[in-house]
């Protein structure tokens, strides 16, 4: 099989500075500054409302900042033509719509889109690229499908093998595990995994599962009220503290038994009970970390 996906040699520094992102009325997102670590993962995380998807409408020129900027090497994506940025950045939007009537294959070829110009015409290169996004998404038994006529989780799929058909160096992706039961979640943070560490791709994606942010994220950026209230490792930021100031939810952490990451159990309000002299028995739970 041919190796259409070249491994990525170029770095690319994405950063936001003082920046502020509105609608029509007060500032969703105001003065912040975040730049996303060139060939990691990162995770942003946040409750409902707090303007991660706002966040990446800016980073990826969907949105323009009403003042502050967004930097992709060093220049403004504001001022850069669409079809250039698209060639660098890729983005999958939260609620993406398809064109009415369109064939999931015609769907992912339009990924390639950014790639095409006056002089270049669609190439096998390009029919490589796609079909590998749609085996890698499992979703090539549906090419021939209309994409109205799929399964949320289905439709999901689709929409990041459009985005791998793009092939960005980074790619930004608005909640990619939503619908999707909990195999294919996997099966995409996996494959968000292994695109970012044999492309080095550029991943930052919304998740709302904080454990699967832990696992698969080497960075965290914790959002609330339109500002980032902590970034860095997982290992350091997720404390029970922080989910409490970020969601204002009662939660103890402890590792993860698969991967050792921080795992976060949320204490409902009917399963509060305090804790028995037993919790602190065995190797877990001597792990535990009492949410004050
Ligand atoms: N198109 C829009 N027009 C006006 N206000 C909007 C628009 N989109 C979002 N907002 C507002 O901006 C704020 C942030 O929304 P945003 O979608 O960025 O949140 P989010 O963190 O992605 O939330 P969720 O976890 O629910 O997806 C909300 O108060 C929302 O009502
Ligand atoms: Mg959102």
């Amino acid at each position: 099989m041919t190796e259409p996906l070249r491994r990525r040699t170029t770095p690319h520094e994405l950063r936001a500075e003082a920046l502020r992102l509105a609608y029509d009325g007060a500032p969703v997102i105001d003065g912040l500054d975040l730049e996303l670590p060139d060939g990691r993962i990162t995770a942003i995380v946040g409750a409902n409302g707090c303007g991660k998807s706002t966040l990446l409408r800016g980073l990826s020129r969907l949105l323009k900042p009403r003042s502050g900027v967004v930097l992709l090497d060093g220049a403004a994506v504001h001022s850069r033509p669409a079809r250039e940025v698209a060639t660098v950045i890729g983005i999958l939007p939260q609620q993406a719509t398809a064109p009415e009537g369109i064939t999931v294959a015609d769907l992912v070829g339009r990924g390639r889109y950014p790639h095409q110009g006056w002089f270049r015409r669609w190439t096998s290169t390009d029919d490589d690229v796609v079909r590998q996004a749609l085996e890698a998404t499992a979703t090539a038994d549906l090419a021939q499908r209309r994409v109205e006529e799929l399964s949320g989780g289905q439709r999901q799929r689709v929409w990041i093998a459009m985005a791998l058909a793009q092939d960005p160096d980074v790619l930004l992706l608005d909640e990619p595990t939503t619908f999707l039961d909990l195999a294919h979640q996997l099966d995409v943070l996996d494959l968000l995994h292994e695109q970012n560490r044999t492309r080095h791709t550029t991943v930052a994606m919304v998740l709302h599962d904080l454990n699967m942010a832990a696992r698969y994220a080497d960075h965290l950026v914790v959002m609330a009220a339109g500002h980032v209230l902590a970034t860095g490792s997982p290992e350091r930021v997720l404390t029970a503290g922080l989910v409490r100031e970020a969601f204002g939810l009662t939660a103890r952490i402890v590792p993860d038994p698969v991967t050792g990451s921080p795992m976060v159990i949320p204490v409902g309000r009917s399963q509060a009970r305090q804790p028995t002299p037993r919790d602190a028995d065995g190797p877990a739970r001597a792990a535990v970390q009492q949410a004050t």
